[in-house]
């Protein structure tokens, strides 16, 4: 089977060429150019081994492999971190130059070795490599300290690392020249772990807030000043699907944009070369002002040059007896509705014979997507507002099913294996009515041929 063209292989997700990825990394924009690191084991189909594997793009959607970034060494395997672009030389290492923060794993068999904080830098755009010879930049606080991720804090003049510590706990620290690090905040995200991101944006009222956000995806959002942030927000949570996790924001994304892209965590890929898949990258607003402002995720305008046959339907009553069978044999959708409940119970969305269920009784939406393994089996159904018309909007590619409700007030993430079917989107009810709107099916073309 060729590469790329196999059974379960995402068509439109990045997936490494073979073997395991888990979090996106180092994820930076340079000169035209996304560049993608991930977790990688360039070994074998499961975790461990973890060097930064490298891929990159010009427009968010194709994505290109190239050869490993960083490779585990005397400090330890290479666990997850950030990049950013030099742009004051405020490293030394040139005017431009790529920063890349990681993790060394240290060595659980030698307390000696424990996990630290490390530099390296590229000053060829992001083709080779040099680890700092001063690492580590910052030593080992607690525990399995880890996952660098630094902004540049342009008023202040300094770079702030966000840290994952122990439990809930987290730690800012700052620098003017990326290598020596002081520790100013510790804060807290009540049930979240591991991968902080932290990042400015600009709410309704134009006002400056920074999201603090954990490998969950729960989030809370302030204010800060370069010497303390200030949560005016609740515990929130973006992301509510049982498969996002790890998500990380570019650094200098051109115009200001804030895209984000995750790994869709405990995908199952029977008989494949390769393991695990990441989202598609989705672009980051703040909806409301004040307490009240939330976070809105919706997949990046450049997915839309993947669209090609389109299939609309004006209005469909979906009642027993009575589906609404999508007119495509396509695997890869890009499908938008909307949905009036009328007195329907449950509108369900078969995709690839898998089922997706609106259950109006509950508020609650649940996808049987098929997969054996629940790696955040802790993670509520996602609740669905109290309103009586919904717009929805799927991305279903080979394997998994990003679900975007409302212009992305509330979204998730999905992985799942395909089920018997004849027709590939189905939707249906079994007791009462519901009126379909705006259908709009778009049949979607791989980014691998
Ligand atoms: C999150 C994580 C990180 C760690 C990396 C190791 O999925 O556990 O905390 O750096 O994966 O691969």
């Amino acid at each position: 089977m060729r590469l790329y063209q196999e059974l379960h292989r995402p068509q439109f997700h990045f997936s490494p060429r073979e073997n395991w990825t888990n979090d996106p990394n180092g994820l930076v924009y340079q000169d035209g150019v996304w560049h993608l690191f991930f977790q990688h084991n360039p070994k074998a189909t499961t975790w461990g081994n973890t060097h930064w594997g490298h891929a990159v793009s010009d427009d968010l959607v194709h994505w290109r492999q190239l050869e490993h970034a960083l490779y585990p060494d005397e400090h330890g395997d290479m666990f997850s971190g950030s990049a950013v672009i030099d742009h004051d030389n405020t490293a030394g290492f040139g005017k431009g130059a790529l920063l890349a923060f990681y993790t060394a794993a240290g060595s659980y068999a030698d307390p000696k070795r424990p996990f630290t904080q490390c530099l390296a830098y590229s000053v060829d755009n992001g083709k080779q490599w040099t680890k700092y010879d001063g690492n580590p930049i910052v030593e080992w606080f607690e525990a399995d300290n880890r996952d660098p991720k630094v902004v540049w804090h342009a008023p202040t003049r300094r770079w702030i690392m966000a840290l994952y510590l122990a439990e809930y706990r987290y730690c800012l620290l700052h620098s003017a020249d990326a290598k020596s690090w002081t520790r100013f905040q510790d804060l807290s995200l009540e049930g979240c772990t591991e991968c902080p991101d932290f990042f400015p944006l600009t709410d309704e009222s134009g006002t400056e807030r920074w999201v603090f956000w954990g490998a969950k995806g729960t989030y809370r959002i302030g204010s800060f000043d370069g010497g303390r942030f200030t949560p005016e927000t609740a515990l929130l949570t973006s992301e509510q699907g049982t498969n996002g996790y790890a998500a990380q924001t570019w650094s200098d994304a051109p115009d200001n944009r804030r895209i984000q892209i995750s790994w869709m965590l405990g995908g199952v890929y029977p008989e494949m070369p390769f393991s695990q898949q990441l989202s598609i990258p989705v672009e980051l607003a703040l909806a409301g002002t004040g307490e009240n402002v939330t976070l809105v995720r919706w997949p990046v305008r450049e997915l839309d040059s993947l669209h090609r046959r389109t299939v609309n339907l004006d209005r469909h009553a979906v009642a027993p007896g009575s589906p609404l069978i999508a007119d495509t044999q396509a695997k890869l959708l890009d499908v938008s509705f909307s949905v009036r409940k009328q007195d329907a119970k449950t509108l369900y969305v078969a995709i690839r014979g898998q089922s997706m269920e609106f259950d109006w009784s509950s508020r609650a939406l649940r996808f049987r997507n098929g997969a054996s393994h629940r790696l955040l089996p802790d993670k509520p159904q996602v609740s669905l507002p109290d309103e009586a018309q919904l717009s929805v909007r799927l991305l279903v590619d080979k394997t998994s099913v990003e679900l975007f409700i409302n212009q992305g007030r509330i979204s998730a993430s999905y992985c799942f294996l395909p089920s018997g079917y004849v027709h590939p989107l189905v939707l249906q009810s079994y007791e009462g009515e519901q009126i379909i709107e705006d259908f709009e099916l778009r049949e979607v073309a791989s980014i691998w041929t």
